[in-house]
């Protein structure tokens, strides 16, 4: 796959990963429309990247998305890639008895039913166009992560989500490709602002990218960048003994112990 002369829609493009592939795929020669809810960050964005178009939308908001959809079919009729990028991640204790129902499935609106949705706008102008649909699961989507239990299960749900849909296009016979991007920590981005760059699983921004990039232009289904394929190997080979393990080291660093 050339990734050049496309017209690539990503949610969540005002920072992070979504900005960054944004930013890389315009410099390549692709028209790219970005979207997220907060719209002064996104003029500013817009500001300094005039090469990106911008609309506000929230991925959890479907009378936001039915906007995004209609300012796409106007003006973008030629979309033929969805990065579906948007996400949010939180600690949660699950014991906390204060948290409402809605604080505490945040992450599923956005991150899994935000996929869903999205893909679901989007995937016969998608499937017309001979497109692709790129979701963002995670490396955290192959072991239970104690300490972000509800991220964890949002992102195993896009990476069986992904796994479907591919099947479903196959079975019906539409041409539409669907890859799932398995990152590993990447530390440059507001999710993870607090995690630390010099850790040995940590990610450069600029590396993920062009992992993705190889895979992309390889055809690859999965793409499991950096420690992620480490990830991935500890999800399938003694899953219940590393859940364990990666459990204990997330709670200890989320939650200390304190006493
Ligand atoms: N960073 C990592 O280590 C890592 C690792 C594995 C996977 N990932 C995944 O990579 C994706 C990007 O994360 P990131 O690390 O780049 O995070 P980030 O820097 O926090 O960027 C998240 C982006 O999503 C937007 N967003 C959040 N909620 C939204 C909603 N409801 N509707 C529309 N846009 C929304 C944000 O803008 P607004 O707040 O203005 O809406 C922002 O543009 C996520 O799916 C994340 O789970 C990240």
């Amino acid at each position: 796959m050339e990734l050049k002369n496309h017209t690539i829609l990503i949610t969540g493009g005002t920072s992070g990963i979504g900005l960054a592939f944004a930013q890389k795929f315009a410099e390549l020669g692709n028209r790219v429309i970005i979207t997220a809810r907060n719209q002064e960050k996104l003029d500013k964005v817009l500001a300094e990247n005039p090469d990106l178009t911008g609309f506000a939308s929230d991925v959890s908001d479907e009378k936001s998305l039915t906007e995004l959809s209609k300012f796409i079919v106007a003006n973008f009729p030629d979309l033929d890639i969805l990065l579906n990028s948007a996400g949010i991640m939180r600690a949660i204790n699950l014991f906390d008895d204060e948290l409402s129902l809605a604080e505490l499935t945040a992450e599923v609106d956005t991150n899994l039913l935000g996929t869903i949705a999205v893909t679901q706008k989007f995937l016969t102008v998608l499937s017309k166009n001979h497109g692709t649909v790129i979701n963002v699961s995670s490396g955290l989507s192959n072991l239970a992560d104690g300490a972000h239990p509800i991220y964890n299960l949002t992102k195993a749900g896009v990476h069986f989500y992904s796994d479907a849909l591919r099947e479903q296009a196959k079975h019906f016979g539409h041409d539409l490709r669907v890859v799932e991007l398995v990152p590993p920590l990447v530390a440059e981005t507001n999710l993870e602002a607090h995690s630390d760059t010099t850790a040995p699983n940590n990610m450069r921004l600029s590396d993920l990218i062009e992992e993705t990039l190889t895979g992309l232009s390889k055809n690859a289904e999965r793409i499991d960048a950096g420690f992620a394929k480490t990830l991935h190997t500890m999800g399938k080979v003694d899953s219940e003994e590393n859940t364990r393990k990666l459990s204990a080291s997330m709670l200890r660093s989320y939650f200390p112990p304190t006493k």
